[in-house]
C-alpha cells in the first residue's frame, strides 16, 4: 500500500473542482468517439484576438524574455489605468495598478496583505469556489453568506450587516458573478461599501466579467471610492485565460506592501503576456471584443428561455458573464447525479451546483454558454430527449 504523504493541515480545507472530474469523464467519452456538448467550461471558446497574439509574437522575436518590474510593465499599468477613463470616465493613477498572474494572483496578494489568521471574510454562496481557498491559505475564515434570487444572488448591505462579527475584516463581491451572471447595481454596491466602511472593514470587488455585460452599462467600484480593492483580468473579456494575466487596482497605501510581496512570491507576471496585453486596448481589439459580446448576448437570449421551457428555473435574468445558474428542483432532487447521468446518457456536460458552495447546491446547475449557438441548440435538444425518457 502506498503511504499517504503528510501535507499541511490547511490542505484539509482545499477542495477540488468537482467539474474537473466531469470534464475528465467528458474527454474520455470523446476519446471513445462520443460527441459531447460542453456547457461546463468557464472560459471563452474564442481564441485570443489576433492583434494580441501578433503582439506576443513580436515581443518574443524582439527578445522580451526577461523579468519585468514586480508591479508590471509601466506602459501596461498606464494602459489599464487609461481604460477606466475610457470605459467609465474614472481617473485612476497608474501607480495604483498592479499587474498579476491572472486575477487569481491578485486575489492571493490582496488576501495576503489584508487578512490576519482568524480574520473573517464575507462572500456570497453560491460564489466562485476559489475565493474561500484564497482566504484559507492565509489562515483566514471564509464566511459564506447564503444568497438567493430575492437579492439577485448577490450580497446586500443588510446581509453584510447581519453576517458581520468582530472578526470580520473584509467583504468580497463579484459583479457580474460566477456562477450566476448577476450584477450588483451601483446603488447596491455603494450601500455595501458604506456598511463595510462604517464597520471598519475593507471591500474587495471582483470585476473580471465587467466587459461582458448585456443589459445596461457596466459600473466599476472605482467610481465609488479609492479605498476599495478592484480585481480584474485579461482572462475572460479579453479571451486570454491561458496567458495568466490579471490586475488589481489597490488603495494607495497598499501598493508598497503588495509590491514587496509580489517581488517575493511571483517576481513578476509573464513578460510575454504583458507585452501582448499592451495591444488589448487598441481600437482593433475593441471591435473584435464588441462582436464577441454581441454573440454571447445572443447565446444568453437563446439559452435562457430554452432552459426555462425544459423546466429549469431561472428567476433572475443574468445581466453578464457567460453563465446561467438554473434551479433544477422540478427535474431532479440531486443536481450532481443529474449532471453525471446527463453526461453519460445524453453527452451534455454541465456543472452541478456543488462546485459553488453549500447553499442548495443539489438544486442548481450552472450552464456556461461558451460554445456556439448551434451547439447550444443541440445541447438543449439532447436534454429534452433525456428528460422525456
Ligand atoms: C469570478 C472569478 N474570479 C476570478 C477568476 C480567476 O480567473 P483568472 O485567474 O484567470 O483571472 C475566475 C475564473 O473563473 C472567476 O470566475
Amino acid at each position: 500500500m502506498s503511504k499517504i504523504p503528510a501535507v499541511a493541515r490547511r490542505m484539509a480545507h482545499i477542495q477540488p473542482f468537482y467539474v474537473m472530474d466531469l470534464l475528465a469523464r467528458a474527454r474520455a467519452l470523446e476519446a471513445q468517439g462520443r460527441s459531447i456538448i460542453h456547457m461546463e467550461i468557464g472560459e471563452p471558446d474564442f481564441i485570443t484576438p489576433a492583434p494580441i497574439i501578433e503582439a506576443g509574437q513580436r515581443a518574443l522575436s524582439a527578445g522580451h524574455t526577461h523579468y519585468t518590474p514586480a508591479l508590471g510593465l509601466p506602459a501596461l499599468r498606464q494602459g489599464i489605468a487609461a481604460s477606466y477613463q475610457l470605459d467609465y470616465g474614472i481617473a485612476v493613477e497608474p501607480s495604483r495598478v498592479l499587474v498579476t498572474p491572472g486575477s487569481s494572483g491578485a486575489l492571493q496578494l490582496v488576501m495576503s496583505v489584508l487578512i490576519n489568521p482568524g480574520d473573517a471574510v464575507l462572500m456570497a454562496d453560491p460564489g466562485y469556489p476559489c475565493n474561500r481557498h484564497f482566504v484559507r491559505l492565509v489562515e483566514g475564515i471564509p464566511i459564506s453568506v447564503p444568497v438567493g434570487s430575492g437579492t439577485g444572488y448577490q450580497l446586500t448591505a443588510d446581509l453584510v450587516g447581519r453576517a458581520w462579527t468582530p472578526q470580520t475584516r473584509a467583504v468580497l463581491v463579484a459583479s457580474p458573478s460566477n456562477p450566476t451572471g448577476t450584477l450588483l447595481s451601483a446603488k447596491a454596491l455603494r450601500e455595501i461599501y458604506q456598511i463595510v466602511k462604517a464597520r471598519g472593514g475593507v471591500l474587495i470587488v471582483d470585476e473580471i466579467y465587467q466587459g461582458l455585460i448585456y443589459d445596461g452599462e457596466g459600473c466599476s467600484a472605482l467610481s465609488i471610492a479609492d479605498d476599495i480593492f478592484v480585481i480584474n483580468s485579461f482572462s475572460k473579456f479579453y479571451g486570454m485565460t491561458g496567458w495568466r494575466l490579471g490586475w488589481v487596482v489597490a488603495p494607495p497605501g497598499y501598493v508598497e506592501p503588495m509590491d514587496r510581496l509580489a517581488q517575493n512570491i511571483f517576481l513578476a507576471a509573464s513578460t510575454l503576456s504583458q507585452h501582448a496585453a499592451l495591444e488589448a486596448f487598441s481600437d482593433e481589439v475593441a471591435a473584435i471584443l464588441e462582436e464577441r459580446r454581441r454573440e454571447y448576448r445572443q447565446r444568453r437570449d437563446y439559452l435562457l428561455p430554452a432552459l426555462q421551457s425544459l423546466g429549469f428555473d431561472i428567476p433572475v435574468v443574468p445581466g453578464g458573464a457567460f453563465y446561467l445558474y438554473a434551479g433544477s428542483r422540478r427535474l431532479t432532487p440531486d443536481s450532481f447525479k443529474f449532471a453525471q447521468s446527463l453526461l453519460n446518457e445524453a453527452g451534455v456536460a454541465v456543472t452541478p451546483g456543488r462546485d459553488f458552495g453549500d447553499h442548495k447546491p443539489e438544486q442548481h446547475i450552472r450552464f456556461a454558454y461558451t460554445t456556439c449557438l448551434a451547439n447550444l441548440a443541440e445541447g438543449v435538444e439532447r436534454i429534452k430527449c433525456f428528460l422525456s425518457q
